[in-house]
């Protein structure tokens, strides 16, 4: 039998993700939720303004590049295309403020233990390594954001779809309120697939399939640790 191709390989590693991540499974709670717009406005900041800017000083290919500086400065500066001309982070403020968070919290709040472990583990992931599983790992996250993977509402909306259907039933948000989410399956899926294409060329051109994957692999693992660490930490506030 051949050998599945990269695709294939990346593909069930994003699948196998949905499938298992804890934070995907459970249902969300308020405070579940206060605690992701708290993290991710922070992770988001953090993986776009220095993160994946490593990935972009690392890579060669200047198309590649160029791509994730835009890709970067439609998260950190402004997105003109799907967000009005603003940052995402200052959209999930937005929504923030809409599930009973103050700004003056969400600019107080610091990292949870587990999102500074996986900034060290990211940095060991995109920093220092090959710029092309530095690309893989600044979009296999989003590559969830896209339809087909997992089971249910995320097999047929993606990531943030889910999320958009559960929020909107939890706290009766309408499809406006939750932008953030919607901006991000039309964003996520555009930036998703730059990446994933770029990945499949170079790979083979490199001889690098193996490395590849098990970069994607890897950074998933660190993806399930921040969104579960998110979960327990949302359930203990709640509890208090
Ligand atoms: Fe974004």
């Amino acid at each position: 039998m051949a050998r599945k191709s990269v695709l294939a390989r990346l593909d069930a590693a994003v699948d196998d993700f949905c499938r298992r991540t804890r934070y995907f499974r459970e249902d969300i709670t308020r405070g579940r939720a206060r605690m992701f717009a708290l993290q991710h406005r922070l992770n988001t900041r953090h993986r776009n303004s220095v993160l994946k800017l490593k990935v972009a000083t690392n890579c060669p290919d200047w198309d590649t590049r160029i791509g994730i500086l835009r890709a970067c400065s439609e998260e950190v500066i402004a997105d003109h295309q799907h967000g009005g001309g603003r940052a995402h982070w200052e959209i999930l403020e937005e929504l923030g403020v809409r599930i009973g968070l103050s700004r003056a919290e969400m600019r107080a709040a610091q990292p949870i233990r587990t999102t500074r472990i996986a900034w060290a583990a990211w940095e060991g992931l995109m920093a220092s390594r090959h710029w092309l599983e530095g690309v893989v790992a600044n979009t296999c996250a989003e590559r969830a954001n896209v339809p087909g993977y997992g089971t249910g509402v995320m097999k047929r909306h993606g990531w943030f779809g889910l999320e958009r259907h559960r929020w909107g039933k939890l706290f009766k948000l309408s499809g406006e309120e939750l932008e953030f989410f919607e901006l991000h399956e039309e964003a996520d899926i555009a930036h998703s697939d730059a990446g994933w294409r770029a990945v499949e060329r170079f790979a083979k051109q490199l001889h690098m399939e193996d490395a590849t994957v098990a970069a994607c692999e890897q950074n998933l693992s660190v993806w399930e640790m921040y969104l579960d660490g998110i979960g327990a930490a949302g359930d203990r506030c709640a509890a208090r």
